[in-house]
């Protein structure tokens, strides 16, 4: 294996830890609410994050070298992928606010790392799934945005 397909593997499977982790995070966030529509939100949040990690999965289940390789050696080190994918820590004491300010740091952080990928991908394949789930991403970080403002204006 290659050093950019051993980073490839390494940056997929993080990714797809990323993505359970996200599916971990608003099913146990839904724990902290009774407002129908936003546990109905929070589960739908829950449940695209698992099919991202299925999709992820699935790219990564392929041979690398023909689904997905990315331009330039060192690419993925150098962009520091990684970094996206480590979620800020939240106390077990956090209240639903703070739990609504970690959701939309995931969501820009998943945002910003399948936006990167998506440009260095080489494959058109790979490509559009990248840009398919940065899109996803963001319009997770919107719906959060907005139970974020109701949270704030509406004290529940
Ligand atoms: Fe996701
Ligand atoms: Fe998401």
């Amino acid at each position: 294996m290659s050093d950019q397909e051993n980073a490839l593997t390494r940056i997929l499977d993080q990714a797809v830890q990323f993505e359970q982790g996200a599916f971990d995070f608003y099913s146990s966030a839904i724990e902290k609410v009774t407002q129908p529509h936003v546990r109905s939100a929070l589960g739908d949040l829950a449940a695209e994050e698992v099919k991202h990690k299925q999709q992820l999965q699935a790219l990564a289940a392929g041979d690398l070298e023909t689904t997905v390789t990315v331009q330039k050696r060192g690419q993925i080190e150098d962009l520091k992928l990684a970094e996206y994918l480590v979620a800020p820590s939240l106390s077990e004491d956090a209240t639903f606010q703070d739990v609504l300010i970690v959701a939309m740091q995931r969501e820009k952080s998943s945002h910003e790392f399948y936006s990167t990928m998506a440009g260095i991908a080489e494959q058109e394949t790979a490509k559009k799934l990248f840009e398919f789930l940065a899109q996803e991403e963001l319009v997770h970080k919107n719906k959060v945005e907005t139970l974020y403002d109701e949270v704030v204006y509406q004290q529940f």
